[in-house]
């Protein structure tokens, strides 16, 4: 696991937004999995903004969603779907053909997940996925309890989530009591997890998922275990004493729970 702490949401993003850049221009057909929320969204700006100025080709890129609430139309404005048309297809002018959605209004939910499924593999497997932190340690919709093995499939939002994204709603009980998600396995499989972490509010949870024991109570602590992860944390919400000029560093075993 690497770990790159720095000052503030804005270099957050912006690093964020460069590790990507350098992966598409390695591998411009390379398939990324994207979250929605709060944390992503500099990301997102300064990554459109790296591609305005000419620093890579967005053209053969695919994109899958990570997550979606059920019973929500793609063209509602609430819906996943159309926040990463919003933030990241239309800025980087991907073409729909090149973007894969979770159909959380489909008919057949196992069906739709099937072919997400069946899409990513078809695509030559998630060469990056890009994750948010839920306060409860969720990574997509991956609520706890989920293991490495979890996969993509209809989950129940549990009510601490479905409070945190009321922010998005008219009000609470309008909050989808499901979702979608990018299954546990899939995203552990990704050639490389960059887990995006800002702010004190989540600075317990990253303690968890740093130094807390590897269970389904946690999802997030799963990524100690794979390969290939990034994470990417301000100061704001890493809990130990910031090492002086720390650009890039592996935990120190004495972190360690
Ligand atoms: C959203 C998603 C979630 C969020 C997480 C953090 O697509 O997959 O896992 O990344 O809930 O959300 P924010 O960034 O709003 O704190």
């Amino acid at each position: 696991m690497r770990l790159r702490i720095v000052d503030d949401y804005e270099a957050l993003s912006a690093l964020a937004a460069q590790l990507v850049a350098d992966l598409v221009r390695v591998k411009p057909e390379a398939t990324i999995v994207a979250p929605t929320g709060e944390t992503p969204q500099g990301f997102y700006a300064a990554l459109a903004r790296l591609h305005s100025q000419g620093a890579f080709d967005a053209s053969r890129l695919r994109v899958f969603q990570l997550d979606e609430y059920v019973g929500v139309a793609p063209n509602d404005p609430r819906s996943f779907s159309s926040w990463i048309q919003r933030t990241l297809l239309d800025p980087l002018g991907v073409d729909d053909t090149r973007a894969v959605r979770l159909r959380g209004d489909a008919a057949d939910l196992v069906a739709a997940c099937r072919d997400y499924d069946e899409a990513l593999r078809a695509a030559g497997g998630n060469d990056i996925v890009v994750l948010g932190l839920g306060r409860d340690g969720h990574l997509g919709f991956n609520e706890p309890p989920a293991d490495a093995t979890a996969p993509t499939r209809v989950v129940q939002l549990s009510a601490e989530t479905r409070a945190t994204l009321a922010r998005y709603w008219e009000r609470q009980d309008t909050v989808p009591s499901q979702a979608l998600t990018c299954g546990m396995t899939n995203i552990l499989a990704a050639r490389n997890k960059l887990l995006l972490v800002s702010g004190e509010h989540k600075r317990e949870i990253l303690r968890r998922v740093m130094t807390g024991p590897v269970t389904p109570e946690t999802p997030g602590a799963y990524l100690r275990e794979s390969a290939g992860v990034t994470v990417i944390a301000d100061v704001a919400a890493w809990p130990w004493p910031h090492p002086p000029s720390v650009a890039e560093t592996t935990i120190p075993p004495h972190w360690r729970a």
